[in-house]
């Protein structure tokens, strides 16, 4: 088959990176992708977000299967507009990728299912906002409604924080995703996220695993997109998933299906665990970044088997091939990340790292200047390495970050924490 990736991050290469294991791949192009990938796979530049010009590449290169990244083009309806071109796709309708492109749909969602959540008000103006805070005391969570790449989220641990954050969302700042505001509960517990695909009909797991929001050692500092992630996330037992499952994501499941908008793809559900109990923190429409690179790395070539059963609604076929293994990720980042950073520092020493089934470096925002690999984005590498403990793929993880050679990159130290302490 002739497969197009859509995205450019360390997720992206991860795919890219588990689909060519499988020999169903026999052509492989990743748009726009980067520096790590254009070393695997041929990489394409073209609006990703614009379904005609997907449409109209994926015609002129007899492209077979279509997965799709990120959440941008998903909430644009590229998927919708593939599957009308009759093209096959992995990712959800613009429709069902409302459950993470929109919180107050995911509220609604959650109600009609009845599944376990924080208790909620949705805002479209300020004084009803504020009204609701004065009945509800800190500590509470302010979101902006629609997407706001990982920073519509307010944490606020005091009342006056907490108007202060109204004010925010309804200034402006978050443009249009601020126009209307779900202001939750404050849920306590710990997080982890778990995976599963699903066709329409029938739901798959795939794998759990935890991220670390916070940029610094210790769950310190401000939030960012993820600073590493380990598979299995030992918090989400058997047991609590078969919960959240059950309770949470085949309810939602069978409502977005009932609805007419049935799910097709990867969802990714945020869940909040507190005594053996789970709640829905979030769904997000796609693999988390960088809680792919770890499940890529566990699941290999059968990730893309898995991917295509999805897609041609298949999944009540398809058995996931677990190994009693690990994973663990660490991003490095560039220094100021999640604030301003500096672009084009030189990375050295990964061509002397392995690249195998146990240890890859994928690359998120890199660029090749004069030969070079060098920093373009936020978050630029993703080390990662697969071993039969955590602490073992923890301390090969951290083997690799040290060979690396970038003085303009930063690192967290204690990737994998709470499940080893
Ligand atoms: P979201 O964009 O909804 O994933 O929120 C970002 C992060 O904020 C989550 O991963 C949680 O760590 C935190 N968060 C969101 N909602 C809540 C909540 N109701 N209670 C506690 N923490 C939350
Ligand atoms: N790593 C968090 C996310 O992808 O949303």
């Amino acid at each position: 088959m002739n497969i197009l990736i859509l995205g450019s991050g360390g997720r992206e290469h991860s795919l890219a990176w588990a689909v060519l294991q499988n020999p169903k791949c026999d052509k492989l192009i990743v748009a726009p992708g980067n520096a790590g990938i254009a070393a695997i796979a041929d990489c394409a530049s073209f609006d990703i977000n614009d379904g005609a010009a997907v449409v109209g590449f994926v015609d002129e290169n007899n492209i077979d299967f279509v997965i799709i990244g990120p959440e941008a083009p998903l909430a644009a309806g590229v998927g919708d507009d593939l599957r009308a071109a009759g093209v096959l796709v992995f990712g959800p309708s613009k429709a069902a990728a409302a459950l993470e492109a929109s919180k107050a749909f995911t509220k609604e969602i959650c109600d009609a299912a009845n599944a376990p959540t924080a208790a909620y008000g949705h805002f479209t103006d300020a004084d009803a906002a504020r009204a609701y805070l004065a009945d509800h005391p800190a500590p509470i969570v302010i979101k902006a409604d629609g997407l706001a790449a990982g920073k519509g989220v307010i944490i606020a641990e005091t009342d006056a924080e907490a108007l202060a954050a109204v004010d925010t969302m309804f200034d402006g700042t978050f443009g249009d995703a601020g126009a209307e505001v779900v202001i939750e509960e404050f849920m306590d517990g710990e997080e982890a996220s778990f995976f599963v695909l699903c066709d329409g009909d029938t739901v798959l797991p795939i794998g759990t695993a935890q991220d670390h929001k916070r940029v610094g050692d210790g769950d310190t500092g401000p939030n960012t997109g993820g600073m590493g992630a380990y598979s299995p996330a030992p918090v989400l037992t058997d047991e609590i998933a078969e919960r959240a499952l059950a309770e949470i994501i085949r309810p939602t499941m069978a409502e977005m299906a009932k609805r007419g908008t049935p799910y097709q793809g990867v969802l990714y559900a945020g869940l909040m665990i507190k005594d053996g109990a789970p709640r829905l923190v979030e769904y997000n429409a796609r693999f988390g970044d960088p809680e792919c690179q770890v499940l890529m790395m566990r699941l290999g070539a059968q990730a893309f088997d898995l991917m295509h059963a999805a897609a041609e609604g298949r999944l009540n076929e398809a058995r996931v091939n677990w190994a009693d293994d690990h994973a663990v990720t660490v991003v490095m980042a560039a220094q100021g990340y999640p604030g301003s950073y500096d672009k084009g520092s030189v990375i050295k020493g990964l061509d002397a790292l392995p690249e195998d089934s146990r240890n890859m470096v994928f690359h998120a925002g890199t660029a090749k200047k004069d030969g070079a690999i060098t920093a373009i984005g936020g978050r630029v590498l993703n080390v990662t390495a697969r071993g039969d403990t955590l602490a073992e793929a923890q301390a090969r993880a951290y083997e690799m970050v040290e060979a690396i050679d970038w003085p303009g990159g930063f690192y967290r130290r204690d990737i994998g924490w709470r499940a080893l302490s």
